[in-house]
């Protein structure tokens, strides 16, 4: 999708909001009876736009620029993260919902899409590319290599960024997907047996053969990302960040990508839904399709402890009218301009609630007060179980 495009879905809201401000304008000079007919245009013009899902609804409109150079890749100011759709996140409406979801985050101007091929084994990237069909000129996919199938089943104990796993990986990803190019390919977890320049060296020949835009890593540390960069320029590095968790402030990942002029794609935005507030100690996941039942930070004593944090979000937003999945996406936002938050969601309510975080502005002392207020209350239990943990570089 070109600049040009995103501008012109912003022209409209932006013409929308003009138009109304005009007619408001009307309404002060005209006659009674104008006032009257006035006011019902604008409220017809309001429900029309309401009907068509367009500009009076939230919508993106501001862009930023991942990576920097030839590796330059340009985004709206928040992707979606396509993963709960089908894997991980408990119960999710119908296909026919998703799709209808998939439509309105693309017709709001959001231009990323994340998945991966291990969401459900080709699964979530079937869905999406079912759902973006007839939209993939103007929208962009990233997927992810380098987790260890058999047969479908992930070895969860071993990695895979062979070469000739990653072209196979490319190959599955653009059918599943249907597109002739992948916007951005990640290597999902970092593979002990492969060293990383030849991971770099592969995405390099993938994007001179038109397969791939660009290409990132997660979760890997600064020597890693000074190693792949040196060989192929990298776009986007994708970790976990968020209020709960800090080490790419800790670790200097960071810095490293402001240093390099790469983008930054915080995983996970909301804590796997944690900091929007709605999973308290009683919540049930489903048995069969939630890894948060798995993970130290997700049991009812260690939400207990934490809903602190959520209560902090809430507080803070309170007298500034937002929720508190909008003060965690809008502190990543005001955080550098280089971060591209992905969060995910299988209501539409969220996505107009995360969508309009987008326009939330903090000043550096609201940030210093949001971050002291955080920094307050320790965060209780470990992100990951220890299998998982081990695969992060530190
Ligand atoms: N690279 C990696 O290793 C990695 C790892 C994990 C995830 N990811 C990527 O990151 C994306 C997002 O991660 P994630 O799903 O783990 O976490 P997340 O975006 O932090 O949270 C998603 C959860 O938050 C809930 N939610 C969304 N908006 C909300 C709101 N406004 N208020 C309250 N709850 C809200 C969603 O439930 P509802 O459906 O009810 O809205 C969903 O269960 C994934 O889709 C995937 O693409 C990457």
């Amino acid at each position: 999708m070109k600049k040009e495009q995103i501008q012109e879905n912003g022209m409209d809201r932006r013409g929308f909001l003009k138009r109304t401000a005009l007619a408001g304008a009307a309404l002060c000079i005209v006659p009674a009876l104008e006032k009257v007919n006035a006011a019902e245009k604008v409220i017809s013009d309001r429900q029309k736009s309401l009907n068509t899902g367009m500009p009076s609804l939230a919508a993106l409109h501001d862009t930023r620029t991942l990576g920097s150079g030839k590796a330059a890749f340009q985004v709206s100011v928040m992707g979606f993260g396509c993963m709960g759709l089908n894997h991980n996140r408990s119960w999710h409406p119908d296909r026919k919902q998703e799709i209808a979801l998939i439509h309105e985050a693309v017709e709001r101007g959001v231009t990323l899409f994340d998945t991966a091929e291990s969401y459900g084994y080709h699964v979530n990237e079937k869905l999406v590319g079912e759902a973006l069909k007839g939209y993939t000129d103007r929208v962009f996919v990233s997927s992810k290599f380098g987790h260890k199938f058999v047969n479908g089943v992930q070895v969860r104990t071993e990695e895979n960024s062979t070469p000739q796993n990653i072209r196979q990986v490319c190959e599955n990803s653009l059918r599943n997907l249907g597109v002739e190019t992948l916007g951005i390919f990640y290597q999902h977890r970092i593979d002990p047996n492969t060293p990383i320049e030849v991971v770099a060296e592969t995405c390099g020949e993938l994007i001179k053969e038109g397969k791939i835009l660009h290409w990132g890593m997660c979760e890997v540390n600064v020597n890693t990302i000074r190693s792949a960069h040196k060989v192929c320029p990298v776009t986007v590095i994708q970790s976990e960040y968020h209020f709960m968790h800090h080490s790419v402030e800790e670790n200097g990942v960071l810095a490293l990508c402001e240093e390099l002029g790469i983008g930054f794609v915080p995983y996970s935005p909301l804590n796997r839904g944690f900091l929007g507030g709605m999973i308290n100690e009683y919540t049930q996941f489903d048995p069969k399709n939630d890894n948060r039942q798995t993970l130290p930070r997700f049991q009812p004593d260690t939400i207990r402890a934490n809903y602190r944090i959520v209560e902090v979000l809430n507080a803070f937003g309170r007298t500034r009218g937002i929720t508190p999945a909008q003060v965690a996406l809008a502190w990543l936002i005001n955080k550098r301009p280089f971060i591209v938050p992905i969060p995910g969601t299988t209501k539409l309510s969220h996505l107009e609630e995360n969508l309009r975080a987008a326009d939330i502005r903090f000043t550096p002392e609201e940030m210093q007060e949001l971050e002291a207020a955080v920094a307050a209350i320790p965060v209780v239990g470990s992100r990951y179980d220890a299998l998982q943990e081990s695969k992060i570089q530190k």
